[in-house]
């Protein structure tokens, strides 16, 4: 970073995780509407069709972040709410709507940075096949195009798809977020369609003097794994294969790994889907910096037997759930049970923030990086009217402090943002699991209440304020 180029604080949020409004001003349903108004797996039985009502409550939001001393702010587009059969007539409202929400940021000196889909597919878009039918490829495309057109000329920083492994991981093979399919094939097949969509995106961001970047938003953690023998040295190339490589080197370098589709044609895995024309696009469609969301490290060890199998703690404490995953002919997780672990059993392991980004640094060229989501889910409560969320402060602070040192290492961060600016609907997880900055009372009419995390954000923007973050 030179020395003049201001870095960028800031914080998160996703359009149907903070918006509401689910209804309003000619929005279409969303997938996750529908999957929260009907199904059986909606375990926490709640929805986001009014949440932290951002959609009416924005600028108070964005006037507090500014208070905080943010320079920044992430949010997603709901394509519903601009196409609300998700191609077709577009619904002037909803680019209205966007245009406040950037101009308001303007306004109080935040940049905005933009993703175009963070899980929310249209429903219309969803039955006839969602990210499984090629079709809504070219349907992103067109959707991509309409946002470009309309915001380009203020928007700085733009991201295509969030975390395309994770929400193919949830969505389509742990089947815990909509379209609650569990099969690898499937999986594999969204997965390669996700960044066939976001590199064809960028291709077309590309030919335009748009004034941004544009990356991709993946949802890093770097690999470790338990042994040091042959066996376990293979389970690390697989899992890292499986949870990184199929995403970063595709969207960073242009082409997938050599030997990620041996590999998954090793599982039987029917790859069809993959074809020779789309050589170029990938190639043609590689991002300008990556973000990266960090939460947590995988580790692993070498696959012993069973079938694939994933198990994910969606009820938090309560829960006898013990996460992991197990994949077949591929890795398991392993359990290091010095590592602390939140209440949904995730460990938290801070270092990974270092050791991910210096593993980004040397594999990539050292490619920009945003830390676009990085946070601490645990239940808070109000105290005498305050919030003293201590444990987000002292993780937050151990995550920056890794951050700082990789920078000071040489990594390419240009920016972080905290999950999330506040209180929202953490998809199956509902309303218990909160991550924000600033307390949301669903209960009294959303009332925001800052945090301690708020305030302590704050005086660390405040603390860097005219300083060379290179030199922290
Ligand atoms: C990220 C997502 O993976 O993690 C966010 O981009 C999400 O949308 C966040 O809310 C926290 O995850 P969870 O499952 O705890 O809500």
């Amino acid at each position: 970073m030179s020395n003049n180029e201001k870095f960028l604080w800031g914080s998160a949020t996703s359009a149907y995780q903070c918006e509401g409004a689910w209804n309003e001003d000619g929005k279409g349903p969303s997938q996750w509407d529908i999957f929260c108004h009907t199904s059986k797996l909606n375990i926490n039985n709640v929805s986001a069709d009014i949440s932290c009502d951002h959609y009416h409550r924005y600028e108070e939001d964005i006037k507090m972040m500014a208070e905080c001393g943010q320079n920044t702010y992430r949010f997603s587009i709901s394509w519903a709410r601009i196409l609300p059969e998700g191609t077709g007539k577009v619904n002037p409202k909803g680019i209205d709507f966007y245009n406040r929400l950037i101009d308001t940021c303007l306004k109080y000196k935040i940049i905005p940075n933009v993703t175009l889909f963070h899980y929310d597919l249209p429903a219309a878009i969803a039955e006839r096949g969602g990210w499984e039918n090629r079709k809504t490829v070219d349907d992103f495309l067109n959707y991509a195009k309409i946002c470009f057109e309309a915001f380009g000329d203020r928007v700085p920083l733009w991201a295509t798809i969030n975390e395309p492994k994770y929400y193919a991981y949830c969505s389509y093979l742990a089947g815990v977020y909509p379209p609650n399919v569990q099969d690898f094939n499937r999986f594999a097949c969204v997965g390669y369609h996700l960044l066939l969509a976001s590199a064809k995106a960028i291709n077309e961001f590309h030919k335009h003097n748009y004034i941004g970047k544009i990356g991709l938003v993946h949802a890093t953690g770097n690999v470790e794994v338990q042994g040091n023998d042959e066996a376990s040295k293979i389970a690390y190339r697989n899992a890292d294969l499986f949870y990184n490589k199929w995403v970063t080197d595709t969207c960073i370098k242009g082409y997938f790994p050599d030997d990620l589709f041996p590999k998954l044609k090793e599982s039987n895995i029917d790859l069809s889907f993959v074809k020779e024309e789309d050589k170029p696009i990938f190639m043609n469609g590689t991002v300008d910096f990556l973000g990266a969301n960090i939460y947590s490290r995988s580790y692993v060890k070498p696959y012993t037997s069973g079938e694939t199998r994933i198990n994910i703690n969606n009820v938090g404490a309560n829960s006898n759930i013990r996460e992991g995953v197990v994949i077949k002919g591929w890795f398991e997780t392993a359990y290091d049970e010095n590592v602390r672990r939140n209440l949904w059993g995730r460990e938290i392991y801070p270092k990974c923030m270092y050791d991910e980004l210096m593993e980004l640094k040397d594999k990539y060229g050292n490619i920009p990086i945003y830390i676009t989501e990085n946070g601490h889910g645990c239940y808070d409560e109000i105290v005498d009217g305050k919030i003293h969320d201590d444990e987000r402060i002292e993780i937050l602070q151990e995550f920056i402090s890794w951050m700082l040192k990789a920078i000071h290492d040489g990594a390419n961060v240009k920016g972080y943002y905290v999950w999330s600016s506040m209180d929202l609907y953490s998809w199956v997880n509902g309303y218990k699991k909160r991550y924000g900055l600033v307390y949301v009372d669903f209960e009294n009419d959303n009332k925001r209440i800052p945090k301690k995390s708020y305030f302590w954000y704050k005086d660390l923007i405040a603390k860097f304020e005219g300083r060379n973050i290179n030199n922290e």
